[in-house]
């Protein structure tokens, strides 16, 4: 029995019953890859992919991000190999949104079909009877946040929310606008937007969402298919004793108490030393080291 860590302490969704330890683990990474297709098909090892997320809960993680359009299917049905019957208190948070083309794409789907059809298949492959949160996951433009009005699709599932199949409801990839948007529609618990120490396009966002007590779960935290490199991330690790990815998901922590991470991981290794980082305090010093890292701030 591995020994419960302390992972940063625990936030709880606003108007909710659910509190995660802010550090969580993001599950995408587990779905395989063919040729270009990324996050497609099964993995190389799937009793390894099942092994991890077994240590990860029993480290303390109770906080899974995970979509049914990765594999697709594969990473949720891995998650319910792994983890079903679950464990009270793991909070699975899925999405919704988009479908996989044939050819590894990610296509936008938001017909109030597309989306009913998406909640009913994520909670097939998860095993679930109802699903405690699910983003609505903004596909105007797939790389980055496109203003336009969501009321429709988030209407839709707003209705899958009465009739009991959603808990919770998220954004992901969204404006500040559209944020406002959707609170006027639903209570909103969580977005989840691209950000880290080197993009940082929310650095506003994430403290305007923080009085409200709506979680902010930056993806690609460790910068995604690319993580993160830096002559000065290195350096700053080196003089803390610590690894590049440790200070990558320390400054995330430390950058607001509504901030949650979700860093993905096929590597038992790489899923211990992620869960330490909860333990690194970042000086001020090395804060202002760090800013420099910042390429897109607005
Ligand atoms: N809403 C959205 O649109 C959206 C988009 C993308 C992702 N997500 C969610 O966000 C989660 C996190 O994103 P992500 O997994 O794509 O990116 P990430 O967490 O930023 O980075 C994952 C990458 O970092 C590597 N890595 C992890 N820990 C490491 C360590 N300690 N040392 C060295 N390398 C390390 C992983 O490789 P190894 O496997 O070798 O460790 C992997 O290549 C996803 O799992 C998914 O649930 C959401």
């Amino acid at each position: 029995m591995l020994q419960q860590m302390n992972l940063a302490g625990s936030f709880t969704l606003p108007g909710s019953l659910l509190s995660v330890n802010r550090m969580g683990y993001g599950a995408m990474q587990l779905a395989g890859k063919d040729g270009n297709k990324l996050v497609w098909g099964p993995p190389p090892d799937v009793d390894g992919a099942i092994a991890l997320l077994q240590e990860a809960v029993e480290s303390g993680v109770n906080h899974i991000d995970t979509s049914d359009f990765y594999g697709p299917h594969v990473t949720n049905q891995i998650l319910r190999k792994a983890l079903s019957p679950y464990r009270d208190g793991l909070v699975i948070v899925t999405k919704v949104g988009a479908l996989r083309g044939e050819d590894g794409s990610w296509i936008p789907a938001f017909s109030p079909e597309e989306l009913t059809d998406a909640v009913h298949s994520n909670l097939r492959n998860l095993g679930l009877d109802v699903l405690d949160v699910v983003n609505l996951r903004i596909m105007l433009n797939v790389h980055q946040p496109a203003e336009g009005s969501i009321e429709a699709p988030l209407t839709v599932l707003a209705e899958l929310q009465q009739k009991g199949l959603i808990r919770h409801i998220g954004l992901s990839n969204v404006t500040r606008t559209q944020i406002a948007e959707a609170r006027r529609i639903v209570p909103i618990v969580c977005v989840q937007n691209q950000y880290n120490l080197a993009h940082r396009s929310d650095d506003t966002l994430v403290a305007d969402l923080a009085p409200d007590g709506i979680a902010y779960v930056p993806f690609f935290p460790l910068g995604g298919f690319s993580p993160l490199q830096s002559d000065t991330l290195s350096n700053v690790a080196s003089r803390l004793n610590s690894t590049p990815m440790q200070v990558a998901l320390a400054w995330l922590l430390q950058r607001s108490p509504n901030i949650l991470v979700i860093p993905g991981t096929t590597s038992l290794q790489h899923l211990r030393e992620n869960l330490q980082s909860a333990k690194l305090q970042i000086p001020a010093k090395e804060l202002t080291v760090l800013e420099a890292m910042s390429n897109a701030r607005h």
